[in-house]
Order: C-alpha cells, then structure tokens, then sequence
C-alpha cells in the first residue's frame, strides 16, 4: 500500500510507525509532507520515510493519502489539493470534526474515509471510529481497516453522526481518565501519601481495573458491587460520589462534548 501523510505531527507518525511495524507498507512507500523542517528530517532518519514541504508531490501516485494536520490548517491544505487526487485514490481524514461534506466540497472528491481515533493510539492502544463514503470501495475499506487496526482496535459505523458521538467519548476521553488520574493523586496525597506512592497506586489501580473488566466478562457495575461492602470503606466513597452528582456530571460533560463537536462540524462546513 503506497501512502501519503499530509502532516507529519504526532498522529501522523503514530499511524506510520505503526504501519510499518505491521509491515502494512515499506518506508519507501510512505511519504509525509509536513511544513516544519526539523519534523520532516527526523520522520526521514528515524522511519526511512520520503518527506517534502509539499503536499501535492507527497500525495502523487500513493494509494491512500492519510490528512493528518490539525482543524486549522485544513481550509489552507484543501485549497492546495482541491481537484489534485485521482478519482481511484482513498482520503482517509483523522482531523477531529471535519465533516465527510466539507472534505468532499474542500477537496472536489468522492472516496473519503472520516475517522476518529484517539491518543493511546501512539502505543498501539487506541480506538478508532470510522465512516466511509459510497464511492470507496471494499478493498479500499480494507485498507482503512488495516491502517487503523495497525494502532489499536477499529469499529465502522454507517452514521457519520457516530463519529460526533465516539468523539465525545473515545477520542476526549483520554483527558477524562487523566484527569480522574490527576484528582485522584492529589486526593491521595492530601490524606498524606507521597506523590511517587500515590501515583504507583493510581496508575496501577487505573490498569489493573481496566483489565480486570476486559478479562472478567462481568459488567463494571457487578465488579463495583463485589468491592462494595455494606457500611465499608468503597461504599463511603462512593456515596461522597453520589452525593456530589458524580453520575450527572459526567453525563453533562459527554453530552457538552457530542454538542461541540456537532457545533464544530457545522461551522466548519
Ligand atoms: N492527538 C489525538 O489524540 C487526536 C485524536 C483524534 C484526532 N486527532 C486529529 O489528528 C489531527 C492531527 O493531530 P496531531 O496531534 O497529530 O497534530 P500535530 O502534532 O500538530 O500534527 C500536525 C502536523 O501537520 C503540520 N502542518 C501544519 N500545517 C501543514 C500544512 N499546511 N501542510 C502540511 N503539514 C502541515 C504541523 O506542523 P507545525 O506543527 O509546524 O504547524 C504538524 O507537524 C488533528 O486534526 C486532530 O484533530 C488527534
């Protein structure tokens, strides 16, 4: 598969290095154009990988061109390639909140894939969401699947309005889980224990759960029952929880979330 990033940022190079570890594509099958000099010469020393300043020459001939550059900078980068892609070739957009109409008007083309994956993805542990449009074809589908795949687990979905959703919940979600990380060190340290030992708890508490619930096939809230001893420890924290609306708030933040990103895809049609 020949491939072009247009952007060489972290996403970018967590997608490349992960195709290429899962020998999806050679290095010389990859190109990345990027705007930053230095970012362009580590891509090439450390992956191998073609690089150029400009888009139009990284998309040329590559089977599937991968726009990896922040909401921002997509007006300017369409107005560069609009009308530059081949019918056959496969747009594969990571960038949050652009919709399959805009890149479609931005970019005078039909075979467009829209994903939402997440930051883990840089260790291979993501989750991606993807939607594709009519003209991309089965094969061309496989591709978008193996690409994702290569950096963590993949779902399609037919609704593009699932990918507002999964944003809101997949890809913001990271931050969530940092932060309950970060209020839950501070609380740890605020009862006394010292940061190292409150992160090591933490963290390791965090991971530990998380594969507990995977392994155990039990739904979370039969686990949380099973921690949950009647005048205990848990059920005390989990009625200051309950009591500070823990359930609503969070409720309230994804439900902020799904209308921002519906915000912004509207805006930015
Ligand atoms: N990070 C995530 O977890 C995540 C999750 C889901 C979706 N996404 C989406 O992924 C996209 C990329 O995110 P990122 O974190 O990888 O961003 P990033 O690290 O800023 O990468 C974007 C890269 O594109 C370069 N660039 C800017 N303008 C360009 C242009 N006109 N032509 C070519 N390259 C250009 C940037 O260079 P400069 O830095 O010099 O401007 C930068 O190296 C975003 O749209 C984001 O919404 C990210």
């Amino acid at each position: 598969m020949k491939i072009a990033f247009v952007g060489g940022g972290n996403m970018g190079e967590a997608m490349l290095s992960a195709i290429l570890d899962k020998k999806l594509s050679q290095p010389q099958d990859i190109s990345v154009s990027d705007v930053s000099e230095a970012r362009r010469q580590f891509l090439a020393q450390k992956y191998g990988v073609l690089t150029t300043s400009d888009n139009r020459q990284a998309i040329a001939g590559r089977d599937v061109v991968v726009l990896s550059i922040k909401p921002q900078n997509l007006a300017e980068v369409m107005t560069g390639l609009s009308g530059q892609l081949k019918p056959s070739q496969l747009v594969l957009s990571i960038i949050a909140g652009a919709t399959i109409i805009t890149l479609h008007n931005g970019l005078k083309h039909n075979r467009i894939v829209r994903a939402m994956p997440n930051t883990p993805a840089q260790i291979g542990e993501g989750i991606s969401v993807w939607t594709a449009t009519d003209a991309v074809t089965k094969k061309q589908r496989g591709w978008a699947s193996s690409i994702l795949g290569a950096i963590g687990k993949e779902i399609y979905v037919a609704d593009e309005d699932y990918i507002n959703m999964a944003t809101a919940v997949s890809g913001s979600g990271p931050a969530y889980f940092f932060l309950f990380v970060e209020v839950l060190v501070a609380a740890a340290m605020r009862i006394g224990l010292p940061r190292d030992m409150a992160q090591e708890l933490v963290l390791q508490t965090m991971l530990g759960s998380g594969h507990l619930i995977r392994k155990s096939g039990k739904e979370p809230a039969e686990l949380r029952r099973m921690v949950t001893s009647p005048g205990g420890t848990t059920a005390e924290a989990l009625l200051q929880l309950e009591k500070g609306g823990f359930a609503n708030l969070v409720a309230r933040a994804v439900r902020g979330a799904y209308d921002k990103a519906r915000q912004l895809g509207e805006a930015r049609k």
